[in-house]
Formats: C-alpha cells, sequence, structure tokens
C-alpha cells in the first residue's frame, strides 16, 4: 500500500481506495498528493488538479510535474469542463463549502464522486439525495479524529435505496451504510459522543439535536 500510493496519510488512502476511473478531478489539489499517488498507484490514467489560491496552485504544479496531469488555476467546477471526467474529489473542506462547488454546476459532476467533509457531512449526502447521486459506500479513516469518506455514482433513479427503512434523520447524520453495518468502533464512537453531550452544562440546538437521534439509535 505505502509504495503504490506514496506519501498519504490514512485519511487520504481511503479517499483513494475508493477512486477507479480514466480522468479524475480533485478540486482544492493543495499539494496534490491524492493525485500523484493514484498515477502511481494506476488507479486513474490521467489527473487535473483544480486550484483557486496561488501558493496551493504551485504546490500542485511542482507535484505533478512530469505526471499525467495537469493543474489549473479555477474556482471549483469553473474549471472542469462537462463530461471532461469520470471521477471528481474534494477533500478537506466543510461540508457547506463543498455543496456550494458541487451546486455551482450541476452539469460537470462526473459520474462518480468522493467527498472527505471536515464537517457538515449531513448537508454532502443531503445533496446527494437531491441530486440523482447514490451514497454506495462510506468509510471512516481515523487521524486528528475520525474522517468520513462518501462515494457518491451518478444513478438512473431519483430514490437512493442506501435510506431504505432508516430514520432519515439519523442516517443524514451519522451515514445509512454505518448504522446497517452497526461496527463496534461506529456504536462506540456513539455512545462516547453521547456522553460527552450529556455531560454538558447546556446544548446548543445542533448539539440537543444531536444528543437526541444518537439516543434513538442506541435505543
Ligand atoms: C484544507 S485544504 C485540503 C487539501 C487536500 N484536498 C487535502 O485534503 O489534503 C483545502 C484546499 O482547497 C482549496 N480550495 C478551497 N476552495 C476552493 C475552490 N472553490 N476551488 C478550488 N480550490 C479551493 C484551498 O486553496 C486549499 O488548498
Amino acid at each position: 500500500m505505502t509504495e503504490t500510493l506514496p506519501r498519504l496519510d490514512q485519511r487520504l488512502k481511503a479517499v483513494a481506495s475508493q477512486i477507479r476511473c480514466r480522468v479524475h478531478a480533485d478540486i482544492g489539489s493543495d499539494h496534490a498528493h491524492l493525485i500523484r499517488a493514484m498515477l502511481a498507484a494506476g488507479r486513474i490514467e490521467y489527473g487535473i488538479a483544480i486550484e483557486n489560491k496561488r501558493q496551493p496552485f504551485l504546490n500542485s504544479q511542482t507535484t505533478l510535474a512530469g505526471c499525467e496531469a495537469e493543474v489549473r488555476f479555477a474556482d471549483g467546477l469553473d474549471g472542469l469542463q462537462s463530461g471532461e471526467a469520470d471521477g471528481l474529489s474534494i477533500c478537506g473542506m466543510g461540508g457547506r463549502s463543498v455543496v456550494g462547488i458541487l451546486s455551482a454546476h450541476p452539469d460537470r459532476v462526473p459520474p462518480l464522486v468522493v467527498i472527505q467533509p471536515n464537517r457538515d457531512v449531513d448537508r454532502v449526502r443531503q445533496w446527494g439525495i437531491e441530486s440523482g447521486y447514490h451514497l454506495v459506500d462510506e468509510t471512516i479513516a481515523v487521524g486528528h479524529w475520525p474522517y468520513e469518506i462518501l462515494r457518491f455514482e451518478r444513478a438512473d433513479i431519483d430514490r437512493d435505496p442506501a435510506y431504505d427503512g432508516l430514520d432519515r434523520e439519523a442516517a443524514l447524520m451519522f451515514g445509512p451504510h454505518m448504522i446497517r453495518r452497526w461496527r463496534t468502533d461506529f456504536v462506540e464512537r456513539l455512545k462516547a459522543e453521547l456522553a460527552y453531550l450529556e455531560a454538558l452544562d447546556q446544548l446548543t440546538d445542533v448539539a440537543a439535536k444531536r444528543r437526541d437521534v444518537i439516543e434513538r439509535l442506541l435505543a
């Protein structure tokens, strides 16, 4: 794994493992290690790194020099044409920013989308439901904290079966696949968050909603 996916931390390794396509675009590439490693591993044939800030753009150019890749200075999907890429990733941004980028040019979003949002993950899941992208897998990579990684695929039918029969609010918040799998580490994290929230003197509306949802899941 280390040889084929060089220089990636656990978070980006988990992202890379969800991607296999011909042309892949990474928005907010920064150091561009993800594209570089996926080219080296043969997971993608051509990479498009997109950055809207000068230093990360230059970092991406340095990393990808001589590779089957190009670096574009652009704001999100402004830098990608419709049909140009088969896959897209956005990692290390908040869910609101991610949804803003995806919603700016819905016609340019490729059929495979892998997102690693730092927060507001429910908004990204909601984007999938509203945009005809099914959530086909989700994983958690443990780094500084647990990072959720969501893999979407464009679908012909509107209804995403991942949510069938589940408490919709809970599934948006914690992930339909996570809830179905009900793995020990996931359940332990729910219990730990509940204990933390219950120990607080006052809860914001958002925190109170999370507490209520966790209580329902653990009941
Ligand atoms: C926190 S870094 C994450 C870097 C890398 N994706 C990772 O996960 O390690 C976010 C990067 O996204 C870039 N970025 C933020 N908004 C963007 C946008 N609308 N279009 C292109 N790049 C953007 C920033 O300049 C920054 O380099």
